[in-house]
């Protein structure tokens, strides 16, 4: 009789972990061939704040993630340097589907929630995230550099993006589930420049 019992129990449990784990993102190789060259890169860098509702394939977020803050050695270090290979920053990742924790050992997007944390109604919003406290200095400047890479990337695959320190803070922390030892520092929309930038700028 108890098996009978267990039975939808173990059924929905089975259910409810395959859910979770279909909300998982698996990320793709990064193309370390693709891209402009790193002058004309630096030479087209800038702020860009509106964008097209073209979304980003599969291949271009894996592309940015790696960049921004991804694993370039067999140890482990990353594509952006770090006050005493602290790596405190994390990169977290908001999609129409929701929010994303972006994890550069596994090369996934571990889902977060379904918040909707879009900045700017660019198609991709990356949070740089301290693993710090307020005030620690190497967490901002970490937080700089893997700001600027995301920047440059962007650049060199023509799309656009606007470092941003303003945000709704409270919102954010919430949809992304950050604790009291997180520090929210910056946002990058990014996506593809909207049509009339792209005239602007010719
Ligand atoms: C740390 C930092 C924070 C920034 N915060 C914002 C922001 O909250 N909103 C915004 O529109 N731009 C923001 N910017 C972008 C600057 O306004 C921009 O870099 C500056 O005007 C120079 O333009 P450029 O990036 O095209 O060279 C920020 C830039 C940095 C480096």
């Amino acid at each position: 009789m108890k098996k009978i019992f267990l039975i939808p129990i173990l059924l929905f449990s089975a259910t409810f972990v395959c859910a979770q784990e279909s909300k998982d993102i698996k990320l793709k190789a990064p193309q370390k061939n693709k891209g402009a060259k790193i002058m004309q890169a630096l030479s087209e860098r800038k702020s860009t704040r509106t964008f097209d509702a073209k979304e980003l394939d599969i291949q271009t977020i894996s592309n940015l993630l790696w960049a921004a803050n991804g694993i370039n050695r067999p140890d482990g270090k990353r594509t952006a340097p770090s006050a005493m290979n602290r790596q405190e920053v994390d990169v977290y990742v908001c999609l129409k589907s929701g929010a994303y924790f972006f994890n550069p050992q596994e090369n996934e997007l571990k889902f977060i929630s379904d918040a909707d944390c879009l900045l700017r109604d660019a198609p991709l919003t990356l949070y740089l995230v301290a693993r710090a406290q307020e005030g620690n200095t190497w967490a901002y400047i970490d937080t700089g550099i893997v700001s600027q890479n995301i920047s440059l990337f962007a650049s060199g695959f023509g799309l656009a993006t606007v470092p941003q320190g303003s945000m709704p803070k409270e919102k954010i922390i919430k949809d992304l589930k950050l604790t009291d030892s997180q520090l929210l520092i910056l946002n990058h929309p990014v996506g593809y420049p909207a049509k009339e930038n792209k005239e602007k700028n010719k």
